[in-house]
């Protein structure tokens, strides 16, 4: 079988797949869209990236493939259901990224909230000239409340880190937590209230039409004024035009995104703000969860070629009508 692997991810994914023939676009940047049309246009597998786009005329252009494992927990990126109709199996990597994604929300909440992004700007400008009363004061956290949008298996994660921090938590989701309510005493609420409620906001849910934009100007105009807003799920979650613009108004405290709205493109504006803490979409980057994700993608091609339901299938409406 042939497999096509977009980019080149940890070895443990080619390992299991010595049997069969794999190809890697072996760059440092995205694969352009014309190539990936050319060389999917016989392969059984596709090992994709979040940065591929992989809508309904690419998938046109690939008749023998079977299975799509995407390298990430989010497949907004991929058009399932043009996959499903076509008899394609899409998979994606949960769980092993849990752990990763969360804490790097935590590195996000706690730099925004102690101005760390700025601090060290700071003292790498040679600014520091010594212990000030006033210099860099930020937001304490013990105690706070704390504003779950989307608690799934990150926002869970990330919500159980709060113990050692005595919070309150909140949380909106469209399902009851029980974990969150019965660990934590977490209340469930609708997300103007916990938007209007919350000290610190950490958004994670999964990109759909319905969570485009859930985050708009009139929401994020709900946040206290000491409120920091945390993002490690997908841009467009929230309407980023309209962060900038309450940012820069002093509307709320801060922020610490991993994600943006138009990737690889990120808003300009965002370079002039101080009191945003910006990374590089690295919320899965640890070498223990990567080298999971890679294993799970190759397990999950492997499974499809053997005729197994693969555990991590995310459109298990295919499976009866699947391509043989
Ligand atoms: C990363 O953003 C992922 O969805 O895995
Ligand atoms: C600060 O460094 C302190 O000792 O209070």
């Amino acid at each position: 079988m042939k497999i096509y692997v977009t980019r080149r991810i940890p070895e443990a994914a080619t390992e299991f797949l010595t049997d069969h023939e794999v190809q890697i676009y072996d760059a440092n940047h995205p694969i352009p869209r014309s190539l990936l049309r050319e060389k999917i246009a016989d392969a059984d597998a596709l090992i994709s990236l979040l940065s591929d786009w992989i809508d309904a005329e690419m998938l046109d252009a690939a008749p023998k493939l079977k299975v799509i494992a995407n390298y990430a927990v989010g497949y907004d990126n991929v058009d399932v259901d043009a996959a499903t109709k076509r008899g394609i199996v899409v998979t994606n990597t949960p769980d092993v990224l849990t752990d990763a994604t969360a804490e790097l929300a935590w590195a996000l909440m706690f730099a925004a909230a102690r101005r760390i992004g700025e601090g060290e700007r700071f003292t790498r400008a040679g600014e520091f000239n010594g212990w000030g009363p006033q210099l860099m004061l930020g937001q304490g956290i013990r105690e706070k409340t704390l504003g779950i949008i989307g608690a799934g298996r990150i926002g869970t994660r990330f919500a159980l880190g709060s113990r050692g921090f005595d919070m309150k938590v909140l949380y909106y989701d469209s399902e009851r937590n029980e974990t969150l309510e019965q660990e934590l005493n977490a209340k469930k609420v609708d997300i103007s209230y916990l938007l209007h409620a919350s000290d610190f906001v950490s958004v994670h849910l999964p990109l759909t039409k319905d969570t485009k934009h859930l985050l708009d100007a009139h929401q994020l105009f709900r946040m206290k004024p000491t409120a920091v807003i945390v993002n490690t799920s997908r841009g467009a979650v929230i309407d980023e035009k309209a962060l900038i613009a309450i940012l820069k108004a002093g509307k709320i405290a801060g922020a610490g995104l991993d994600v943006y709205e138009w990737e690889p493109d990120i808003s300009r504006e965002f370079f002039e703000i101080d009191n945003v803490v910006l990374a590089p979409h690295i919320g899965s980057a640890t070498y223990q969860a990567r080298g999971a994700m890679a294993e799970l993608c190759a397990g999950a091609v492997l499974k499809v070629f053997a005729g197994e339901l693969p555990p991590n299938i995310v459109n298990r409406d295919v499976w009866v009508n699947r391509r043989p």
